[in-house]
């Protein structure tokens, strides 16, 4: 099925929410284990933050994103870090156009779920990698609120969705979230690389796909192509109190 909704949204999304380069890096570093890489791919690169501190780590960087914008966001962040080595492309992830086995390191980060067909995303990131290659996953975890979560969006898009509309939602969970600050007397929900708090709630209840999975069925997932896998972040990880889990899997040589 084809991305046009995601492009869409994403298209005004990440040029107005480039999130801060510090603080990226660091969960970045935190995260991924290696220091030398010689391919990387960030799939889904958005902003494109995330490429250039991948381009501090591997020789080439292969950035990709189905929104022309973001590859513009991405492709001026790499202009102001001076970055040379990361080779952009509009592309959608569901049909990866990459040689098989070509990264030894692929990260996507909130991206696969947002996709009509997560799964296809996912076979061709396992598909690029390299034996002996890494790949960090990053996907919103199916709970018991996964289901109110999707009505809500569903809500959000079919009836809240014009420039009135959309900024009072918005706004209206920013005040809920300084309430709840207030009273439970401790910051929530407060991304250290200085993404909104508007910017989070349009990110979660608008796009247009949205697929929350299991740990476990990713580990399996994983394994059947030929990884190990083992969950390293569990909704702890770079947006405090979100429900992203990471896994990395290592593809058998
Ligand atoms: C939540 S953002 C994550 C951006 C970045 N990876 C990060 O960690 O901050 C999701 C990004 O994935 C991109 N995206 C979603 N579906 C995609 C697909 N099928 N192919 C390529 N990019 C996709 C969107 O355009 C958007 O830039």
């Amino acid at each position: 099925m084809s991305n046009d909704r995601t492009q869409d949204f994403y298209d005004e999304f990440w040029p107005k929410n480039v999130p801060h380069y510090d603080e990226t890096k660091k969960y970045m570093l935190d995260t991924i284990t290696g220091r030398s890489y010689k391919q990387a791919m960030d799939g889904g690169c958005g902003h494109g933050i995330c490429s250039v501190v991948l381009s501090e780590l591997a020789e080439k960087v292969f950035a990709v994103d189905v929104s022309k914008n973001c590859v513009d966001t991405a492709r001026r962040q790499a202009a102001e870090f001076k970055r040379t080595n990361i080779e952009f492309s509009v592309q959608d992830l569901q049909e990866l156009d990459a040689p098989t086995g070509q990264f030894d390191l692929v990260w996507c980060w909130g991206v696969a779920m947002m996709a009509p067909d997560p799964i296809k995303v996912m076979n061709h990131l396992m598909r690029v990698t390299r034996p002996g290659g890494e790949v960090y996953l990053g996907l919103y975890l199916k709970t018991w609120l996964s289901p109110v979560h999707q009505g809500v969006r569903y809500f959000c898009r079919a009836f809240m969705n014009t420039t009135r509309r959309k900024k009072f939602v918005l706004d209206g969970f920013a005040k809920l979230t300084n309430v709840i600050v207030k009273l439970r007397g401790k910051e929530i929900n407060v991304r250290a690389d200085n993404v909104s708090i508007q910017a989070q709630v349009d990110d979660w209840y608008y796009p247009p796909y949205k697929t929350f999975y299991s740990i476990e069925e990713i580990i399996a997932l994983f394994e059947r192509n030929g990884f190990i896998a083992e969950c390293i972040q569990d909704r702890l990880g770079r947006m405090k109190s979100a429900t992203i889990f990471v896994v990395r899997g290592v593809k058998k040589p």
